[in-house]
């Protein structure tokens, strides 16, 4: 096969400033070697398949690319944000990405060099006052997307600004105007039915959490506080038609350690809580309801129905996990970003409005998470889920399950050894028949040839494999999360 012709590809110039030395670094290196160019072209070649016409729409995946020596020691929620970003429509693809050029990594770029530490440095090693809750990070945006009024949205998983880009073009817009004081935490809930943005954020300070909501316009119009007992570390959060659920899980920082601002998480003996709030609601409307302890890092859908909020996610069995072994002083980062250590599984919770009692199920046996659903059924009943696996050891997707939440059924789809998916966004087919009539969208990378690809699995039959394989100019970095937006919800 002729290599792909990217003769009409435009690298954005100047390039960026990269001070950042090779190491041995688990996570700066393989799949995890950052990228640097950024790149468009205007139509990606096709290696298998053939682009459907019936998708139309754009995803955009956030990974980390450092780009500066750390102060510290690197962890690889540290790194600069990068979106990547594929548009699809009348059976072609074009291809960009761009760093997500926030305060901080614009000031890095002055200065040449790194002027904040990391998750895994102490007090002390950032030169400057940082962002979000920690209080001493760089805000690089770097975690989630999520596409509002046109705008790609990113954000950094331990509240920061959020940075506007236009979702097509990926031209930076600047932050998102409406942000408060506080942040936002990574993952804003975009409800596709009311054209509202739902969000909270946490800090250090009381009341410790609030909770907002940004109207189709892009005005916050709701901000309320939602009073915790100290500091928390909540990460995801879900929504039904008429009630919004935040939470409150028994492992956070240690509060004696804070005291000397050393940020260490600890499980204390507490349940979990979870806050029902009304969408527009006020403080005095929240409805606490208790569960199991465990820590959830992402949920899927929620929904209501009679007298109950039923909700689905992701219960850690094992949410302080010890350290990897042989890991060259990483094996505690190692273990907080492998799965397999932690022990992510499917989890249905119900919390009854007329009782106050929560019961709750595991759905699914296998170590599964960053789970992705058809969008349009967000806050209704659902029946599709698509979860991914990773490598044991390694934060790094080698495959989905897809769940027949209403049969139990499951299908699974394995990637060949060295080659590693990113989240897995439902595209909804233009006419859909049905709530899987659709395509997981995702990129791959593919250590053994040192490239990467995006990917279309029809959903109706993931073992299948992938219907449509598209080659993209360079390898990229890994990272987090990924989003989905059909251009119907892209309004110019
Ligand atoms: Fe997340």
């Amino acid at each position: 096969m002729a290599p792909p012709d990217y003769s009409a590809q435009v690298l954005r110039e100047p390039p960026v400033k990269v001070t950042l030395q090779p190491s041995n670094h688990p996570y700066l290196n393989g799949a995890w070697t950052p990228l640097r160019e950024e790149v468009t072209v205007e139509e990606l070649p096709v290696i298998e398949g053939a682009i459907p016409t019936d998708i139309d729409g754009i995803y955009i995946r956030n990974t980390e690319n450092p780009v500066h020596q750390p102060l510290g020691r690197y962890h690889p929620f540290d790194g600069d944000g990068m979106l990547h970003q594929v548009s699809f429509s009348g059976g072609r693809a074009s291809y960009r990405n761009r760093f997500i050029r926030t305060r901080g990594f614009e000031a890095e770029q002055e200065a040449e060099r790194a002027l904040w530490g990391g998750l895994m440095d102490g007090p002390g090693v950032s030169t400057r006052p940082g962002f979000g809750a920690h209080g001493r990070l760089k805000d690089a945006s770097s975690t989630d997307v999520v596409v509002h009024r046109s705008q790609a949205l990113t954000t950094f998983y331990q509240c920061g600004e959020a940075y506007a880009l236009d979702a097509e073009t990926l031209e930076a817009e600047g932050i998102a105007p409406w942000v408060p004081l506080d942040g936002i935490s990574a993952h804003p809930k975009v409800d596709l039915e009311t054209g509202e943005l739902l969000f909270f954020n946490y800090s250090k300070h009381a009341p410790f959490m609030h909770y907002g909501v940004v109207d189709p316009a892009g005005k916050l119009v709701h901000y309320v506080p939602v009073p915790l007992p100290g500091p928390r570390l909540p990460h995801d959060m879900a929504f039904t038609k008429n009630w919004s659920i935040l939470n409150d899980f028994p492992l956070f920082w240690d509060a004696e350690l804070l005291k000397k601002d050393i940020h260490v998480a600890r499980q204390h003996p507490l349940p979990s809580r979870f806050a029902l709030i009304p969408r527009h609601g006020t403080p005095d409307q929240i409805r606490w309801f208790e569960a199991a302890p465990t820590y959830v890092l992402h949920f899927l859908n929620a929904w209501e129905e009679g007298d109950e909020v039923i909700m689905d996610g992701y219960f850690q069995h094992n949410p302080m996990p010890a350290p990897l072994k042989n890991a060259d002083g990483y094996g505690h980062m190692m273990a907080y970003v492998d799965e397999h250590s932690f022990k992510p599984k499917l989890h249905r919770w119900r919390f009854n409005l007329a009782t106050g009692e929560t019961h709750e199920q595991s759905l699914d046996d296998r170590i599964l998470e960053f789970g992705t659903y058809n969008q349009r059924m967000s806050g209704h009943p659902y029946r599709y889920a698509y979860s991914t696996t990773t490598k044991p050891g390694w934060f790094l997707f080698n495959g989905f399950v897809k769940h027949d939440l209403e049969t139990g059924e499951s299908w699974s789809l394995t990637l060949p050894e060295g080659r590693y998916a990113s989240e897995a966004p439902f595209a909804p087919r233009v006419n859909a028949s049905s709530e899987d009539d659709g395509y997981l969208v995702s990129f791959i990378i593919d250590e053994n040839r040192g490239t990467s690809e995006c990917i279309l699995v029809d959903a109706r039959d993931i073992e299948a494999g992938p219907v449509c394989r598209l080659a993209l100019p360079h390898k990229i970095s890994s990272g987090t999360h990924a989003y989905w937006v059909e251009r119907v919800h892209l309004p110019r």
